[in-house]
């Protein structure tokens, strides 16, 4: 039996200017799941993650949160019911500390101590670098240095947009396992991925996002099998 929905898209259409990029998308993540969705380059899913907070807008369908529609309202008060995304591309101010790119994360004043703990003992060498700038990070570092930011809101959902996108494999599996670990402590995670391998490997369930319309869902061993995402997403074998 699926959870409970805390994120879920009904019919949603979303367009740049006029170009049409999603088209009747419809999606649910459950409370404590993990949930990816997959697609090509230029699918649409930077542009699904954007629209969760409002921008841009949705031109028809409903988005709700914890069953709050959320489709229309400002992206301060999206954060504020506890979205949370880790961008494409981490977005990090290289300029300044590893410290002081989490602290811009806290919602607020809500500079909580027990959170910053948290993310240290998540990603140790975000605790070791504290005090360096964050620009001479390597790339997996600035990766986590992106999700710890989030973090620091205490989403209850984290959306992620492509995190493995030019890491190693190696660092790949460790931010991947760290990811897992958020769960267990009970955040939800909805994340998109060009990297179909890992995220449904990851994932309880899964979505394949085509030309911007959702084409096939299911468990993610289940999609892992399927032999039209092996052919499109892995290769082939
Ligand atoms: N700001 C924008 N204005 C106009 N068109 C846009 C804009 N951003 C994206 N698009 C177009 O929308 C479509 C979906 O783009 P999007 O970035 O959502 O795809 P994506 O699945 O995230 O791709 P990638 O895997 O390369 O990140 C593409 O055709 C893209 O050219
Ligand atoms: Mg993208």
């Amino acid at each position: 039996m699926k959870p409970e929905p805390i994120l879920e898209l009904r019919h949603v259409d979303v367009a740049h200017g006029k170009t049409p990029v999603l088209m009747d998308i419809c999606l649910e993540v459950g409370r404590g799941e993990i949930v990816t969705l997959i697609g090509a380059n230029g699918a649409g899913k930077s542009t699904l993650l954007m629209a969760l907070f409002g921008l841009p807008r949705v031109s028809r369908g409903e988005i709700l949160l914890d069953g709050q529609e959320i489709t229309r309202m400002a992206t301060h008060r999206i954060a504020r019911l506890g979205l949370a995304q880790v961008p494409e591309g981490r977005r990090i101010f290289p300029g300044m500390t590893v410290l002081e790119n989490l602290v811009m994360g806290a919602a607020d004043s809500a500079g909580d101590g027990k959170v910053l703990e948290r993310i240290h003992t998540l990603f140790p060498i975000l605790r070791e670098r504290a005090g360096q700038r964050a620009g001479t990070l390597s790339g997996g570092e600035q990766q986590m240095l992106a999700i710890g930011r989030a973090l620091m809101s205490k989403p209850r959902v984290l959306l992620l947009d492509e995190p493995s996108l030019g890491l190693a494999p190696l660092m790949i599996r460790r931010i991947f396992q760290a990811l897992r670990e958020i769960v267990d402590e009970g955040t939800t995670l909805f994340l998109v991925e060009q990297n179909a391998n890992q995220a449904l490997r990851l994932a309880d369930r899964g979505y394949v996002l085509v030309n911007g319309r959702i084409l096939l869902e299911g468990r993610g061993k289940a999609l892992l099998a399927n032999p039209e995402v092996r052919r499109a997403y892995l290769g082939g074998h």
